[in-house]
């Protein structure tokens, strides 16, 4: 981890509300694994004050040239101002942070399941799975055609969309996806394992249909921090009974990829 400072090479809307940040990165700045996560100080004006936190998206070298990708929704004041921020303009950023997703050493067919831009590390992950010719399937549902973020992306694996409207796709949610492909694929816990990113509902879902199953199930989650380095105390996720002897895990530190089957979901703030 380290903090460096960071030039915008393109922050473009895609869609409404919906950006791809590129940042050129220095030497210093580690190789990062999917699942891991930046902490963004978004204005030199000390407003807003906290630093944001953003996964990756993916991360490129080419030649000298080091670059992260993020893919973000305007959503309050912090990612507003970034929205607004021109090529070339230089950001201060601490990372890459937290842990990633573990991907097991038993040649797994592995299950990615994304839900609007929770998409965003999957890709990342898509991409590291290609690259270690693992076999995987993406699973992809958002609420319409028009937040389905960077699928055309994913080769290698198989790819089923799913939206909530029928704009494309099947015509419902992932989960129903994700059902249908452990049925039909005949996945078993010890041929298959789950990596999911989205709304915390649908990770809730994910992480019930993994323990049912008695799958391997990695989530990535969100929530709010401020000093993202576990100094503060302030981003606690709590755990299910029988893994309390862990206490309340840092997101920032212990996360923000957890065991889905551990996390008390119906206790997350
Ligand atoms: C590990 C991690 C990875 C993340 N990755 C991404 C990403 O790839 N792309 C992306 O768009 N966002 C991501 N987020 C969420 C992102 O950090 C927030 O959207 C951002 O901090 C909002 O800042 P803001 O100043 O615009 O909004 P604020 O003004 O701070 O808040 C606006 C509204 O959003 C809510 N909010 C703020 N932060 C969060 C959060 N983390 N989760 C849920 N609701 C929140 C607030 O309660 C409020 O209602 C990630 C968060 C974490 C913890
Ligand atoms: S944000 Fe400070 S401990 Fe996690």
């Amino acid at each position: 981890m380290n903090q460096v400072d960071c030039t915008i090479i393109e922050n473009r809307e895609l869609t409404r509300g919906n950006f791809l940040l590129t940042l050129r990165v220095p030497r210093q700045f580690s190789k990062p694994q999917p699942g891991q996560f930046v902490h963004l100080r978004l204005s030199t004006d000390g407003e807003p004050l906290l630093r944001r936190p953003y996964s990756l998206e993916g991360f490129f070298e080419r030649g000298r040239i080091r670059a992260i990708r993020i893919y973000y929704s305007v959503v309050g004041r912090g990612s507003r101002i970034l929205s607004m921020h021109p090529k070339g303009r230089e950001l201060d950023l601490i990372g890459p942070l937290g842990v990633g997703f573990q991907i097991s050493r038993k040649k797994k067919t592995s299950l990615l399941v994304a839900g609007g831009r929770g998409v965003a590390p999957l890709l990342f992950l898509a991409r590291r799975l290609r690259e270690r010719k693992r076999p995987h399937v993406f699973l992809f549902g958002a609420k319409s055609k028009y937040e389905l973020y960077g699928y055309r992306d994913v080769r290698g694996g198989r790819l089923h969309l799913a939206t909530d409207d029928g704009s494309v796709g099947y015509h419902g949610s992932v989960l129903d996806l994700l059902q249908r492909e452990w049925e039909e694929a005949g996945h078993t816990p010890d041929t298959a394992e789950i990596f999911t990113c989205g709304p915390h509902g649908l990770l809730h879902a994910v992480a019930d249909f993994a323990r049912d199953r008695g799958v391997r199930c990695e989530a990535s989650l969100e929530g709010p921090m401020a000093c993202g380095v576990g100094a503060c105390r302030g981003c606690p996720i709590p755990l299910r009974p029988e893994h309390d002897g862990a206490g309340y895990p840092a997101m920032c530190v212990e996360g923000p990829v957890y065991d889905a089957t551990a996390v008390d979901w119906e206790r997350l703030p």
